[in-house]
């Protein structure tokens, strides 16, 4: 136990108490300061580390993916250990308690996690004093925003222009979840006919408080699917897509997967969406699932995406994750002779 690192220490023991009581106190630990942060090694990096696309910057390529910080407790936590963006939610209109607990279940074989949580959050009203209450933060803040369990199909464009409407001006993007496996029924609005609805309906308060907003769609769409997810982000111009959120695809029991698991299934998505969006400067591509060390992002740059995401990664590897992922930018950097990340990936496929 000598030999151990303090994230190893931690999880050691954390791996025996339920997954969602862990995550509880952590992000409620976290609220206590840098010296918490300080435990976690936090990442120091430097201006050649951060990444622009469209009016976005962030200051390391790798996010916190949304779900981690549901409430918005942790922003300045995610940023002092050296993340380049948090995406806090998924927000609803409402607070609600989502699905009966346990929700959340380790599968270390496999290095992927289960959850069928249902967005439980505070709401959106507190989270915007959770997110004002971080006023003087760095980091890119991104606002993940889902409709409520008892909201029905015909009241749901106008929440999402409700969230909308009352983030925007406190966030750097926003991100329309019509992918999670958790709320029955959220997955149909990934068809045209209901989708379309719901970019319509935020195009009024888009006008007044224009921001970055995203669509996150599912591993599990068909190519068709996701060639008309990509149609209607530029139809309605929006940014571009998350790609991706958790899977169905497995016999694990309820549930969505999430990590080394889904990366298939992940990346073959991302690849196609890259595809459709190529040609459109002003769309971007947020990378995430199964996304676990440098060469991931690679590939993902490789293909013509930029932002990425982790989630179940850093619950199995911790911060020297990032710090892995930080030497073996350096490592690309001092080896092909670059001096940013912003070269690195616009240069990446020249390499070899
Ligand atoms: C998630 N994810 C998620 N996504 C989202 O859009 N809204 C959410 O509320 C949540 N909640 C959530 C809870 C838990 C416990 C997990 C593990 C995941 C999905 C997450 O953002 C991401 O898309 C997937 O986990 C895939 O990335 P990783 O985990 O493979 O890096």
């Amino acid at each position: 136990i000598f030999n151990m690192n303090l994230f190893s220490v931690f999880k050691y023991l954390a791996f025996k108490i339920d997954p969602e009581i862990v995550h509880d106190f952590t992000i409620n630990l976290s609220h206590y300061g840098p010296l918490v942060s300080e435990l976690f090694s936090p990442l120091k990096t430097n201006e050649k580390f951060s990444l622009q696309a469209g009016d976005l910057h962030w200051s390391f390529p790798v996010g916190v993916a949304a779900g981690f910080d549901k409430n918005a407790k942790a922003i300045e936590f995610f940023e002092r250990i050296g993340f380049g963006a948090i995406e806090v939610g998924t927000v609803t209109k409402k607070p609600q308690q989502g699905n009966p607990k346990p929700r959340v279940f380790r599968h270390p074989e496999i290095n992927s996690v289960r959850n069928a949580m249902g967005f439980p959050n505070e709401g959106s009203e507190q989270i915007l004093k959770n997110i004002k209450a971080a006023a003087h933060r760095r980091i890119c803040l991104g606002v993940n925003i889902g409709k409520n369990k008892d909201t029905d199909e015909a009241h749901t464009p106008e929440e999402y222009a409700y969230l909308y409407k009352m983030f925007a001006p406190h966030c750097e993007y926003l991100v329309v979840n019509i992918s999670s496996p958790n709320t029955p029924g959220l997955r149909n609005f990934q068809k045209r006919e209901l989708l379309s609805p719901i970019l319509a309906a935020m195009e009024a308060p888009r006008k007044e408080h224009p921001k970055p907003i995203f669509i996150k769609i599912a591993p599990d769409l068909d190519p068709e699917e996701v060639k008309m997810v990509c149609e209607l982000s530029k139809e309605f111009s929006f940014s571009g897509i998350v790609a991706t959120n958790t899977t169905i695809q497995h016999n694990f029991g309820k549930g969505g997967l999430s990590g080394a698991y889904i990366k298939p299934y992940a990346q073959a998505i991302r690849k196609q969406v890259c595809e459709y969006l190529r040609e459109d400067p002003n769309q971007i591509v947020i990378g995430v699932g199964g996304i676990n060390s440098y060469q991931e992002i690679k590939e993902f740059w490789k293909q013509g995406g930029s932002f990425t995401q982790i989630y179940t990664s850093f619950i199995y590897q911790g911060p020297k994750l990032l710090n892995n992922i930080a030497k073996a930018i350096q490592k690309d950097l001092d080896k092909y002779q670059l001096h940013s990340v912003q070269e690195l990936v616009s240069h990446i496929n020249e390499l070899d």
